[in-house]
């Protein structure tokens, strides 16, 4: 494949508004340990840690995968994580982190996803994102990365508030999902919702639709997290004072419902040079597009 990507805007490691320690907050802040955060979800006996507990691995084998999720519920916020990919040829393999408002599929479900699918040895890692409101999704984009993701931990995170949702890759905005303003039925933003991740087999469609599959003799098949990080409204029930249109805090305020410029370049470039698919461009599937479509990511 061609390699087309370079020069990247020279603003793109600036990370501006992420420089949330500005914002004071009361909401929750946390940075703790696993435990602190976290219950395993299933299997704990893929999950390790290293020696100082710092850093998280989740492993697949042809057994099982495995998952954590937080034991806190947010509604809105800001929820940042580094994870290292599995490297080597991973086809087939799919490591998810993301927010839902239950643990499980159900039929009424919020969830904002991002999936890293894995490829064969020295292809591309594409990583795709989907927005689910009451148990809809099929809102899909697939990026290519910049870097190798296997290489070396990076941030990805996600902005939630009642204007927008985006999807970072440590400081560049790669996705923006705007609300319109009014009740609708794309836009996520009743249920407060657990953050999880996970790593799991998905050779059935994860790469090239399900023609690669899962080379087995490679496993166990590991990614690591570190830093967890969220500055989010809490859930209590049955309404914390921190929640919505409070504007209290920062990932609620002005700043927070749309990019900056600078943002805006670096979202410009991932524009031009990633986007492997966009389901607003998918004429095929939707010969009338969804609704959300019409609304500009640089408002
Ligand atoms: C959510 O989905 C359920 C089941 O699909 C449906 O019955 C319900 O009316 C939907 N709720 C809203 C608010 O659209
Ligand atoms: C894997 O690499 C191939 C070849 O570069 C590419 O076409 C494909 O989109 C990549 N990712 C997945 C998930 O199949």
């Amino acid at each position: 494949m061609e390699r087309s990507l370079f020069p990247m805007p020279t603003l793109l490691f600036i990370a501006a508004f992420m420089a949330a320690s500005c914002y004071p907050s009361e909401a929750a802040d946390s940075k703790g340990s696993f435990e602190d955060n976290f219950n395993i979800m299933w299997s704990e006996d893929h999950f390790t840690t290293s020696s100082d507990g710092q850093i998280w691995y989740l492993s697949l084998d042809k057994e099982t995968g495995c998952g954590f999720q937080t034991r806190q519920r947010y509604r809105f916020g800001w929820f940042s994580m580094k994870l290292k990919l599995v490297g080597g040829d991973s086809a087939g393999v799919v490591t998810a982190y993301y927010m839902c408002t239950e643990n499980g599929a159900g039929p009424t479900r919020d969830e904002l996803d991002i999936e890293f699918l894995g490829n064969r040895t020295g292809q591309p890692y594409l990583i795709q994102t989907n927005v689910y409101k009451n148990g809809t999704g099929n809102r899909e984009m697939r990026h290519m990365l910049w870097f190798d993701p296997t290489e070396e931990f990076h941030s990805y995170s996600i902005l939630w508030n009642n204007h927008q949702i985006v999807f970072f890759v440590d400081s560049v905005p790669i996705r923006v999902y705007k609300n319109n303003g009014k009740e609708n039925d794309f836009f996520p933003n009743e249920k407060p919702m657990y953050m999880f991740s996970s790593i799991w087999n998905a050779d059935d469609w994860a790469t090239r639709g399900g023609l690669e599959k899962t080379e087995w003799k490679n496993a166990p098949f590991v990614s690591s997290y570190k830093d967890f990080s969220v500055e989010a409204c809490q859930w209590e029930d049955p309404y914390p004072p921190c929640v919505s249109t409070t504007t209290e805090n920062w990932w609620d305020q002005y700043d927070a419902w749309h990019l900056s410029d600078s943002q805006k370049m670096d979202y410009a470039w991932v524009q031009r040079n990633l986007v492997i698919y966009d389901y607003c461009k998918d004429f095929d599937r939707f010969p009338k597009l969804p609704g959300e479509c019409s609304l500009s990511p640089w408002d």
